[in-house]
């Protein structure tokens, strides 16, 4: 969580780092702030609590003359989201400063040490700790070497970062090298961007695309020194490290609202094209011959495969159960999700020939990779062949953590998500599921080669059958928030294929509007939820043809009898006049539902919390990368 970006080369780095921020405020906007070497050699700062346009405001007019600096905008862990608590921090003379993504863990135990030398803390955050520590290290090694300056900060950050415990990211700046710039990171995501006489480092990606295509991502535990002349980059060893910069995808760097109001609007809008990419990309441009899906890497490791489990979180997660339901109800392959969180610390026995898909659509959610981490350690540990990792990614960063973890990567490529409430990157997700459950059928032979081309030729209509969709229930939708305004409580119900998208809409919904969802399977109802019912409770179903049509049909009766308030997402046929509100589907196969069904549910909470005023793009509390456990 957090964005970090830091600049040094020769161009005034306060606006660098302004518009750096602006594209990173996804990451948290609790509060905002840059601190700047300025051309006499002082360390100046300003910060604001709350989100960036503040900061902004605090700025306007302001000049800062220097081409050294660090920005960062927060989503509190330790301490409020309060104007002392915002990053940077400094040590006790203001000549260090840091800022920080993730959790600094021993933290405690280092202030108190601190605070036993007489420091005294300025805020609440673990962060605080680093500055002072640094000018502790800077003391001790003799600052006045001021040739070597770059070199000094060097070694004091690594002895620092030496006594750290966590997953963090810093960036660190020292008035007593004015050009040098230190970054470091462990299990936290830092690019460093390859300007012309400048170098740039951040978070992510967005952040640097305004200066340079042309990146290094840094390894995990790896630091760095940067100044305009060049980079050092170091691994935990204190080996100098050597790599070739990668360039940056087009989908990488684009980012554009386009005529839309929020970001969420144009990102619902884009899943047709993402689903046009995906049919090109891995069912292949002649699909009168498909013969099998298209991965990056060989899938000959899935040969001997009998279980599959997938660890995710949030949204991922709702992608994953469907997933699930495709791998064991299509392709007859027994499978289990779990949410990654809980999997770190309570996994199953382990058992043989299992594979592991990890799904996060930033690749850098703290609690997938911890959870993946620890089940390719405590597989290759087990010393047995049968109980060897074997792992896929599902993800839509190619430069994210998760992608250098794991071998095999499926990239969803639905191009950079703004949006902190997931929508394309899940639909992208979903995508993934069907060529997986498409490619474990043949494996296994349990679908005969006409059942797949079956599934592929109703694939194959998906853009044309969503682009029509969305472009009607994004009508039905606003007016349907209009008549939700003052709703507090919603219930979501689907059964089957369609569960997992009860739970989205449940989650959608909250996110973005603060009202409370629950979702559950529509049989369910009756053992709990049903209690809740009542003429302000709206009840929204999802009924689909296929073998639980008539059950769905005879639960949304059940909440009906209860006066609820009942909104259909089925589509026009007998058993859909119960629903007060009918939001149509086209009539299609089965399987192919989930792929049509989330858009009401997007849409719907889209509506609701624009007519609300909120800020939808970034509802509060949330951020799209949480890279704290
Ligand atoms: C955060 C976001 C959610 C997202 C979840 C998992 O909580 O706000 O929208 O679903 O993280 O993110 P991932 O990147 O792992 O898919």
């Amino acid at each position: 969580m957090c964005g970090i970006v830091a600049v040094t080369g020769y161009r005034q780095a306060l606006p660098i780092l302004v518009k750096g921020l602006e594209k990173l405020e996804y990451r948290g906007y609790d509060s905002a702030g840059v601190a700047v070497i300025d051309s006499n050699n002082n360390l100046i700062c300003h910060r604001s609590e709350g989100k960036l346009k503040k900061l902004k405001n605090k700025l306007n007019k302001k000049t800062i003359n220097g081409s050294l600096g660090i920005g960062h905008t927060r989503w509190a862990t330790h301490g409020k989201p309060v104007l002392k608590n915002a990053h940077p921090h400094f040590d006790s003379t203001k000549q260090v400063a840091v800022v920080q993504n993730g959790i600094i863990e021993n933290y405690l135990e280092l202030k108190t040490k601190l605070e036993l030398d007489g420091i005294v803390f300025n805020s609440e955050t673990d962060t605080e700790v680093i500055p002072h520590l640094i000018q502790k290290e800077l003391h001790n090694l003799g600052t006045l070497n001021l040739e070597n300056s770059g070199s000094t900060l060097l070694i004091a950050v690594r002895n620092v970062i030496s006594d750290l415990e966590g997953a963090y990211a810093i960036a660190v700046i020292w008035s007593g090298s004015p050009d040098s710039l230190i970054v470091a990171r462990k299990q936290a995501p830092l690019i460093i961007g390859l300007g012309e006489g400048e170098f740039v480092c951040a978070s992510d990606t967005p952040a640097i695309t305004n200066i340079t295509n042309t990146i290094l991502p840094m390894e995990d535990e790896e630091m760095a020194l940067l100044t305009p002349l060049g980079i050092e980059i170091y691994n935990s060893e204190n080996e100098r490290q050597y790599r070739n910069p990668i360039s940056l995808k087009l989908s990488e760097q684009i980012i554009d609202k386009k005529q839309f109001k929020h970001y969420m609007l144009k990102e619902i809008y884009d899943q047709p094209q993402i689903a046009k990419n995906w049919i090109k990309q891995f069912l292949g441009n002649d699909l009168s011959s498909f013969t099998s899906i298209n991965y990056s890497f060989d899938i000959g490791f899935l040969e001997n495969i009998e279980q599959i489990q997938i660890l995710a979180c949030g949204t991922s997660r709702h992608a994953a159960l469907i997933g699930s339901y495709l791998l064991e109800q299509y392709a007859g392959i027994p499978t289990t999700v779990f949410y990654a969180s809980e999997f770190r610390y309570s996994p199953p026995p382990l058992s043989p020939n299992i594979l592991t898909i990890g799904v996060t659509q930033s690749g850098e959610t703290a609690d997938t990779l911890a959870a993946l981490n620890m089940e390719i350690k405590r597989r290759q540990s087990s010393g047995k062949e049968s109980y060897k990792p074997n792992l896929i990614a599902i993800t839509n960063r190619l430069d994210s953590s998760i992608s250098r973890l794991i071998p095999n990567v499926i990239d969803i490529s639905a191009g950079i998500e703004i949006g902190v409430a997931a929508t394309k990157t899940f639909f992208g997700q979903l995508l993934s599921f069907y060529g997986l459950a498409i490619t474990f059928a043949q494996l296994r032979k349990s679908k005969t080669s006409e059942e797949i081309n079956n599934m592929i030729s109703n694939l194959i209509k998906i853009p044309s059958l969503l682009e029509d969709l969305i472009i009607s229930h994004n009508e039905i939708a606003e007016e349907l928030a209009h008549n939700f305004s003052n709703i507090k409580d919603v219930i979501f119900l689907g059964r089957g294929i369609n569960y997992p998208i009860a739970l989205e809409g449940a989650l959608k919904l909250k996110e973005i509007s603060y009202i409370h969802a629950a979702g559950y399977p529509a049989g369910e109802m009756k053992h709990g939820p049903i209690a809740l019912l009542e003429k302000k409770v709206p009840v929204i179903s999802i009924a689909t043809p296929g073998n639980v049509f008539e059950k769905v049909i005879s639960n949304a009766q059940e909440a009906k009898a209860r006066d609820s308030y009942l909104v259909g997402i089925a589509p026009e046929c007998e058993g859909t006049e119960i629903f007060d509100y009918l939001i149509p589907l086209p009539l299609t196969d089965e399987w192919m539902y989930p792929l049509l069904t989330v858009v009401p549910m997007q849409l719907l909470s889209y509506h609701i919390a624009a007519h609300r005023g909120l800020d939808v793009d970034q509802p509060r509390n949330l951020a799209k990368s949480v890279t704290v456990e």
